[in-house]
């Protein structure tokens, strides 16, 4: 039986190129994002098997429970789970909004929270399964505009090493991949030319590098509990 994957932020992005991935190698993947249309639209994209699309607001605890109930009663039990939902709402931080404050952390950190706690209770029968979050370079070493989304990844790699503290003894892995400047929507209104001279590869990350690191990360069988940087060596120049 093919090893079941959730995605969440699957329909665009890191998320999608993740989706396919896993998908080519014989997963069978839930796609998860806040519009089913498009979280569709990278499931009609993706290699052979029984793929299933779902909406769900990851920062809202009732979505998150009822669409990881629907889950497992369709498709079983989950063997992994990628968190790659996130938004960015860059801006000084005199200039910035508590409510969009609020609404970030609650995507990019209490929405990892909500989807890990419910992909536990399915992944407890299995034994065996691994979680991949997406954090970033900028919560490792922090960035001028970015002191709301950098606190959010920050935060996410404490939850990250606390939680594979939690169920190592269930064999549940739990690693944080952080990314440098990946070529998505996020990126997309940046000048290019700007990012790509800090980069010491000298080229942005697309979506693919990103997602045969979480491909290594889901599938390394003793590795728990770990940050890996995927920046093109942008951190040696911060
Ligand atoms: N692009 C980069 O340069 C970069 C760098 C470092 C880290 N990251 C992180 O990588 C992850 C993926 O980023 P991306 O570049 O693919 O961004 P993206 O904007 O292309 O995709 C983000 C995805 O998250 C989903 N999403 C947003 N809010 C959601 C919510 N409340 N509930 C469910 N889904 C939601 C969107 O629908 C989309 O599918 C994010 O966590 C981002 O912070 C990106």
């Amino acid at each position: 039986m093919s090893r079941l994957v959730v995605v969440c932020g699957g329909s665009r992005g890191v998320g999608r190129a993740v989706s396919r991935l896993l998908a080519q190698r014989g997963c069978r993947v839930a796609v998860v994002s806040r519009d089913k249309d498009k979280a569709q639209d990278t499931v009609d994209s993706l290699h052979g098997g029984e793929h299933l699309a779902l909406s769900c607001d990851v920062s809202k605890e009732q979505e998150v429970k009822k669409t990881f109930e629907f889950i497992v009663q369709t498709c079983g039990n989950i063997w992994g789970l990628v968190n790659s939902a996130g938004i960015n709402r860059d801006g000084l931080l005199l200039r910035s909004r508590p409510q969009d404050m609020e609404e970030l952390l609650g995507v990019n950190l209490l929405g990892s929270m909500l989807t890990c706690r419910a992909a536990l209770r399915s992944m407890f029968h299995t034994r065996a399964a691994s979680i991949v979050n997406i954090g970033s370079v900028v919560g490792v070493k922090g960035n001028v505009g970015q002191c709301v989304y950098s606190a959010s990844k920050a935060g996410l790699e404490g939850f990250t090493r606390s939680l594979a503290k939690e169920v190592a003894s269930r064999n549940i892995r739990v690693n944080l991949l952080a990314p440098g400047f990946i070529r998505t929507d996020m990126t997309a209104g940046l000048r290019e030319e700007a990012l790509v001279r800090s980069v010491p590869l000298g080229r942005l990350g697309e979506p693919e590098d990103v997602a045969h690191a979480v491909l290594f990360l889901l599938e390394s069988p003793y590795i728990t509990g770990q940050v890996l940087l995927l920046d093109g060596g942008l951190q040696l120049a911060m």
